[in-house]
């Protein structure tokens, strides 16, 4: 990184999901100290940031995405100084901290809505919402068909004072969430004031979630297709299908996603964040491609948007390469960010088949994403090789599991807490019951064992990150290019004679001249590079 450039331009970010990520307390769910007790690990992975989901009061009836105060914590993480501590020893330690903001919805226990439930109809209280009527002969139907995203109608009927049900809610995730109304100035002017409030504390950015839903059509349209819309979001990603290009476009012309005025709140946060010292930034949570994505990086509203195409590929040399370039050429002169999972999502080992030929392609993925310009977030445990867990139904936290009547498992499996030391669980997490269970067999995979075994997941990621940081050919500003002349390869040239293969064939490919940097798997007898394996060269 040139040292003119703003931080976050090529930062390596680590996703702490706090409430798997260490247990002080005791009590089998994460906690503030828990994150501090472990600043020493990850300042030794060579991370320059962390991002933590949300720690703020919520009822975690969708694992505190359900605000009810985004200006305190929830006495499950700790307190107010826990943060204050946590982020100053960050800081201490060289280390960034972003942190969570959930604008689109506040959990329904969140003291606006409840003040909105013992207000009438047409009540400003009500206004800070979206409460219509509903349609049909007695309000029975929702006011439209718009779908929540987590399945079933994205409305929620409430009782009114006289006992009788009455208005309804939107909630595009659960009936948990509340979606805020975004030309209300009330809320303009509280997302401000917890924006401050975090800045304040010395926080260096947000990460925003549902980046692309705040703005509805007020006059609240039925759509073609509700539910098309839904997987419009998540699915078929950059598969250059017509079918992908239609829900593509389903989501472009939708009244409640991704629409023009999203950017003018960002227009907002982009002069109060500009107010503040020190590259303050903020990334969002937003499932566009490029051509979408690109405004909300354009320079006067936020600064990173995750790259979901890039998430949801497949180990296809073709698909990667299209998506790398698709993505860089689409955001520039804006840099991309490249995850591989996150807490939404299967983990990378399993969604790339799982056992051992998952580890093995999620390590090749790795080092290809680790490679390429821009900023890395990196899902907590993604560096031990961990897979999801096996969650039995029973101990399922998840809303969509249950708004979807089992039919969906939701995304508890990439949530289980992190392996720690020991041979059983709790691994070192902290407590006896851990709030999701974590499978046996996870002893070979915790810090302990990997920690000085120069084969582990975990001693990959600490030397591909270090020759991110001091390989000149890898510098932020350093140049790209991606040469393949067969379509199971990918060919990745950067400055300074460095060179990125990726072999996604079935077969051993020959590698380049020069030195072996470092590999996700050891190169073969002859020096050829066995499938499902990247290795980085000088040549
Ligand atoms: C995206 C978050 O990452 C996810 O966990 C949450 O369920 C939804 N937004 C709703 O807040």
């Amino acid at each position: 990184m040139t040292t003119s450039e703003p931080w976050w331009r090529d930062a390596v970010v680590y996703q702490v999901y706090p409430r798997s990520f260490a247990d002080e307390s005791g009590d089998g769910e994460g906690d503030l100290a828990g994150v501090i007790s472990r600043l020493p690990y990850l300042a030794s992975l060579g991370v320059d940031a962390i991002w933590l989901s949300p720690f703020y009061p919520s009822p975690q009836l969708d694992a505190g995405y359900d605000v009810s105060d985004p200006r305190a914590v929830d006495p499950r993480f700790g307190t107010l100084e826990d943060a204050q501590r946590m982020i100053n020893e960050a800081h201490a330690r060289g280390l960034r901290v972003i942190v969570d903001l959930v604008p689109n919805h506040f959990s329904t226990a969140h003291e606006w809505f409840q003040e909105a439930l013992a207000s009438p109809p047409g009540s400003p209280e009500r206004a800070r919402f979206h409460f219509r009527e509903g349609r049909g002969p007695n309000g029975d139907e929702p006011p439209n068909n718009w779908a929540s995203l987590f399945t079933g109608p994205s409305w929620t009927r409430v009782t009114e004072a006289d006992g009788l049900p009455g208005q309804w809610y939107m909630n595009m995730f659960d009936s948990s969430q509340a979606d805020l109304n975004w030309t209300n100035p009330d809320v303009v002017e509280d997302f401000h004031t917890t924006l401050r409030f975090w800045l304040d504390m010395g926080v260096d950015g947000f990460r925003v979630d549902v980046a692309f839903g705040l703005a509805k059509d007020m006059t609240y349209p039925d759509v073609p297709d509700p539910v098309g819309l839904v997987e419009g979001v998540r699915l078929d990603l950059d598969t250059g299908s017509e079918e992908s290009q239609r829900r593509r476009d389903l989501v472009a012309g939708s009244p409640y996603m991704d629409r023009d005025e999203v950017q003018d709140i960002y227009r907002g946060w982009r002069a109060i964040l500009d107010s503040y010292e020190g590259d303050r930034m903020a990334v969002a949570e937003a499932w566009l491609p490029p051509a979408r994505a690109r405004r909300y990086v354009a320079g006067d509203t936020l600064h990173q948007i995750f790259n979901f195409d890039f998430l949801m590929a497949p180990w296809d040399a073709g698909a990667l390469a299209r998506v790398i370039t698709s993505t860089i050429d689409g955001l520039a002169p804006a840099p991309v960010t490249w995850a591989l999972n996150n807490h939404d999502t299967a983990r990378v080992a399993t969604r790339l088949g799982g056992g051992d030929v998952g580890v093995r392609r999620a390590r090749a993925l790795a080092m290809l994403a680790h490679a390429l310009p821009g900023s890395l977030y990196i899902f907590q445990g993604e560096e031990l090789g961990l897979q999801d867990a096996e969650i039995p139904n029973e101990r399922r936290e998840d809303p969509v599991f249950f708004r979807s009547k089992g039919e969906q498992l939701g995304r508890d499996g990439a949530r289980a807490p992190l392996p720690w030391s020991g041979d059983a669980p709790p691994y070192g997490f902290g407590g006896q019951h851990t709030w999701l269970p974590q499978p046996d067999g996870w002893g070979g995979l915790t810090v302990a064992a990997q920690q000085d075994d120069p084969a582990s997941t975990l001693a990959l990621y600490r030397a591909s990150i270090l020759l991110r940081r001091t390989h000149p050919g890898l510098a932020g500003d350093a140049p790209w290019r991606i040469t393949t002349d067969r379509d199971d390869v990918i060919v990745l040239e950067r400055g300074a004679g460095f060179v990125c293969v990726s072999n996604c064939s079935a077969g051993p490919i020959p590698a380049p001249d020069g030195m072996v940097l470092l590999s996700s798997a050891p190169l073969l007898a002859d020096g050829s590079i066995p499938p499902d394996t990247t290795a980085w060269f000088q040549t």
